[in-house]
């Protein structure tokens, strides 16, 4: 964080307050307010956070009106073309892409964390069948603070990065086993000759009866899709983990709240949400009434897979994703779906529609990523878990981060209270 030197004045009930101007390495200057309420005893007001930095970070940077997003400053159009999942993740946390040696080691250390402690099984049992894979992860995520005790000291560096490579070996292994346990098939166990995708694949669609061969195209695919949410800079989610780990609590329970809050229909859950929403359209005919739903200020419908905070302009995720739709429809030869002809015809009329256009809503990574895990055959309840294990590095990065800043502070937001002033008791007889 560079200092200009530049300051903003706020002029109040007549007197003036310096605001130094913060300058980051690209985008937009930031106005430091944190000695404001001490000197003016004033709070600044901003819910949902539209205006306000609330760290530093070095990791992901987005441009919202360029549509640009960089992990470490690689774009990540490059990094979706030319590199893998576990690099990614490499980069992500340790801040430069890795040479062949620390690539080898890092690779073998997440692969010999795959496995779970055979005794989460028994825990994995206690949950209904018919629960929400999510709802299976973030309980089983929480409790792996029960499971993994020497990795819970979060000022001792190195348990702090083995919390991290465990957490990164073995989300894919939790997200599959909570899917198993959803269908009634046994759980199956990670195979380390495989790639990360690859195994996931494998401990999603494999069954002890016969024999199962992962298509390198959709491992491809699958790792593509993980590389695409690994991270994203201060989401509600990435706020979350960092919020909580903010107080101290261990990284399992960090993730475990980063894991609750994607599920969210307006964040990770999306995925889901926006397949079951075409699922409700049914028919290209039924396009018109849904986008006039979307329009009508009364009616709470949005189209989900669309618009987003950041990106005005389009989600460079999203680009990509389409790209890989493509590819893996084409693989599958499943062009007749009747899904993605819904899928397609809407994306279309969004596009071309002055709603759209003036509000500058565009198909999201969600909107795409959707259609890509339909077609290799997971159901909806699965494509929220799959973006949670892809994140999952992202937000073991920040949260090792702002454990790692000498200057960190607990988070804790103000308020403007708009509640009763202070008032007495009253005997229940008197009210
Ligand atoms: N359909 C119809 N109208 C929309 C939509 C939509 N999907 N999204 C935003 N709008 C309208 C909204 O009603 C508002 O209109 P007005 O200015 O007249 O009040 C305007 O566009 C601005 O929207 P906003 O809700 O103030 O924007 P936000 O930045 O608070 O919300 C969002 C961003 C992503 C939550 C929202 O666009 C949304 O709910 N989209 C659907 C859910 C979705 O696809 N989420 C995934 C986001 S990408 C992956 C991730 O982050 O997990």
């Amino acid at each position: 964080m560079a200092d200009t030197k530049r300051t903003a004045t706020l002029t109040l009930d007549g007197n003036t307050y310096d605001l130094p101007v913060l300058s980051p390495t690209v985008g937009p200057d930031v106005l430091d307010i944190r000695k404001l309420y001490a000197q003016a005893d004033v709070f600044t007001y901003d819910p949902g956070f539209t205006s306000t930095a609330a760290c530093d970070s070095a990791i992901t940077y987005i441009d919202g009106d360029k549509g640009e997003l960089l992990y470490r400053g690689y774009p990540i159009e490059q990094l979706a073309d030319k590199s893998h999942y576990l690099e990614v993740c490499y980069l992500l946390l340790n801040g430069e892409l890795p040479n062949k040696e620390q690539m080898a080691d890092f690779e073998g250390r997440i692969t010999r964390h795959t496995m779970l402690h055979e005794q989460i099984h028994n825990f994995f049992r206690g949950f209904r069948r018919d629960s929400h894979p999510m709802a299976t992860m973030v309980g089983v995520v929480g409790a792996m603070s029960a499971f993994y005790h020497d990795s819970l000291d979060i000022n001792d560096p190195w348990q702090r990065e083995v919390a991290a490579m465990r957490m990164i070996a073995k989300l894919p292994t939790i997200a599959a086993m909570a899917y198993k346990y959803s269908i009634g098939q046994p759980f199956v166990y990670p195979r380390n000759d495989l790639d990360y995708a690859s195994n996931f694949l494998h401990m999603c669609f494999s069954v002890p009866a016969e024999t199962y061969t992962v298509q390198p195209a959709l491992a491809k695919a699958m790792d593509r899709i993980m590389m695409l949410h690994a991270d994203h800079e201060q989401n509600a989610s990435t706020s979350t983990v960092r919020l909580a780990g903010s107080s101290g609590a261990n990284p399992f329970a960090c993730i475990a709240a980063g894991i609750a809050c994607l599920w969210g229909p307006a964040h990770g859950g999306a995925n889901q949400a926006c397949l079951e929403m075409l699922r409700e359209i049914g028919t290209v005919d039924r396009i018109p009434e849904f986008i006039a739903r979307a329009k009508d200020k009364n009616d709470p419908f949005k189209l989900m897979g669309f618009g987003h905070r950041v990106y005005k302009n389009f989600d460079p995720r999203a680009k990509v994703m389409k790209e890989s739709a493509d590819e893996v429809l084409d693989l599958l030869g499943v062009h007749n779906n009747p899904l993605l002809q819904v899928a397609k015809e809407l994306e279309q009329i969004a596009l071309h529609d002055e709603y759209f256009i003036a509000k500058k809503l565009y198909p999201n990574v969600d909107f795409y990523s959707g259609i890509i895990l339909e077609a290799m055959g997971f159901p909806t309840s699965m494509f929220t878990p799959i973006f949670a294990l892809s994140r999952t590095v992202g937000w073991i990065s920040q949260w090792k981060e702002m454990i790692s800043d000498p200057a960190g502070k607990i988070g804790r937001p103000r308020q403007l209270y708009t509640g009763s002033e202070g008032r007495d008791y009253l005997d229940v007889e008197n009210r």
